[in-house]
This record gives C-alpha cells, structure tokens and sequence, in this order.
C-alpha cells in the first residue's frame, strides 16, 4: 500500500465500508419505501418529486418534474393533463423513466418500465380529493398548447367557476398514470467517491439485484 493510500485510509476510517445499500431489501418496492421514508425523515425539500422522461416518435427524449402521488402495490401513481405534452408522447410511447434525486442523503433513484392511464375510479377519487382551485385550474388550463396570454387563463378559470358552483367533476382529460418498473437503480454518495449503485432488474418472473461500478 502507498504512502499515500495510507494516510488516506487513517483519515477517511469508512473508506472501504459499505454503506446500507447492500442490506436493502430483496424487494425493490419495500426498498424504494423505505428510501422514500428516509427522505421524508431527513426533511429533503419535495422528496416526491422526480424527472419524468418520456420520448416521442423521432426518439427525442423529454423531461420534466412531476409529484409521485403514491406508490400503490407495484404501481408509481402520478397524475397529469392526458392531452399535455407528455401525455401525447405516452400514448404512442408507452416507456418512460421517473428519477429521484435526494440531496441532503446523496441518494438518487433511478427508475424504468412502462405506463398506463390508471383505472378511471381512481383519478376520480383523487381529484375529487383536491382543493377547488386545482381541480378548476384542471380545467382550465389546456396543457402544453400555446397561450396569448395570462389573462386567457384567468377567464377560462373564472367561466369554469361560474359552470362548477358545486361539486368539480374530473375533466376527461385529467388523470393518473401508473409506472410499473422493470428496472429499478439505487445510488448512494460515498465521501471517498467510490459511490455505490445497486441494480434491481425483473425478468422471468422475478426480481434480481446486482451492483454496479460506480
Ligand atoms: C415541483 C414541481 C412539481 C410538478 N408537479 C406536476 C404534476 O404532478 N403534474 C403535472 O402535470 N405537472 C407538474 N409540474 C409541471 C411539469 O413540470 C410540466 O411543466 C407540465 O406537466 C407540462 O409538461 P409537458 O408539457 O411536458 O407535458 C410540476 C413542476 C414542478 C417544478
């Protein structure tokens, strides 16, 4: 061993230790929770939100941060306008990719597999479960298409306020889609640089986790 590698090792002691990446669970999902309760716990400002990338026709790929509503069984839950940008390209490309990134735990989440529009009962339950405002600003904003200018929208949420006195129905255009991973990264930062990454891939039926150089 070097001089200098020595020297290293006494002031960096964890310098070959693995870190917890190696004891997460076998199953990703519980090993994606309890990553997510981590963050929540070490108070990572929006630690719901992730880059989704979705990609068109041409294989032009796109991104953009979207809040995970919840991860429900296999399913990562998120909700969005179905005519938006993003919702066109999944209609015809039905692949996409969520990323997580937690700062304070130098952690990242890497996440693949393909989408569905969830069970119509679902996004009604949900956006019923929204404040007024929301659920009116679903309505009133046409995602993704051009605007003249603010006052557009203001209108077109003021005349969905006079049309909805009551109760806000979904608009047909609004509702969750479900990621179902096959492939599932867990990243962890280490001091020494040597980070670590393990890999969750489903095939045959089930689960198998390896690591990756980092
Ligand atoms: C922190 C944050 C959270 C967001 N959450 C959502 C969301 O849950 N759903 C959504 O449709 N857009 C959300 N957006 C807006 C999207 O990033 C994006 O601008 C919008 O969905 C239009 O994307 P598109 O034109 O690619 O379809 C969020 C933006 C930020 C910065």
């Amino acid at each position: 061993m070097s001089e200098w590698l020595k020297a290293y090792r006494e002031n960096h002691a964890d310098f070959d230790q693995p870190s917890a990446i190696g004891s997460l669970p076998s199953d990703p999902y519980t090993a994606f929770s309890q990553w997510f309760d981590a963050a929540v716990q070490a108070k990572e400002r929006e630690a719901n939100a992730f880059v989704l990338s979705t990609s068109n026709a041409e294989l032009q790929a796109s991104a953009r941060i979207l809040y995970l509503k919840e991860l429900l069984g296999q399913q990562f839950i998120f909700y969005t306008n179905y005519s938006s940008h993003k919702g066109q390209e999944l209609s015809k490309n039905p692949k996409a990719s969520m990323l997580f990134f937690w700062p304070q735990l130098m952690r990242q989440v890497r996440i693949e597999g393909s989408v569905q529009q969830i069970d119509p009962a679902i996004s009604d339950a949900y956006f019923a479960s929204r404040p007024r405002e929301s659920q009116l600003g679903a309505w009133a904003s046409q995602q993704s298409e051009s605007l003249t200018d603010r006052s557009e929208l203001i209108a077109r949420f003021e005349a969905f306020d006079l049309q909805f006195p009551g109760a806000v129905p979904r608009p047909p255009h609004w509702g969750g889609f479900a990621l179902e991973p096959h492939y599932m990264e867990f990243w962890q930062g280490q001091p020494s640089r040597l980070h670590e990454r393990r890999v969750y891939e489903f095939s045959q039926n089930q689960w198998k986790s390896k690591l990756l150089n980092p």
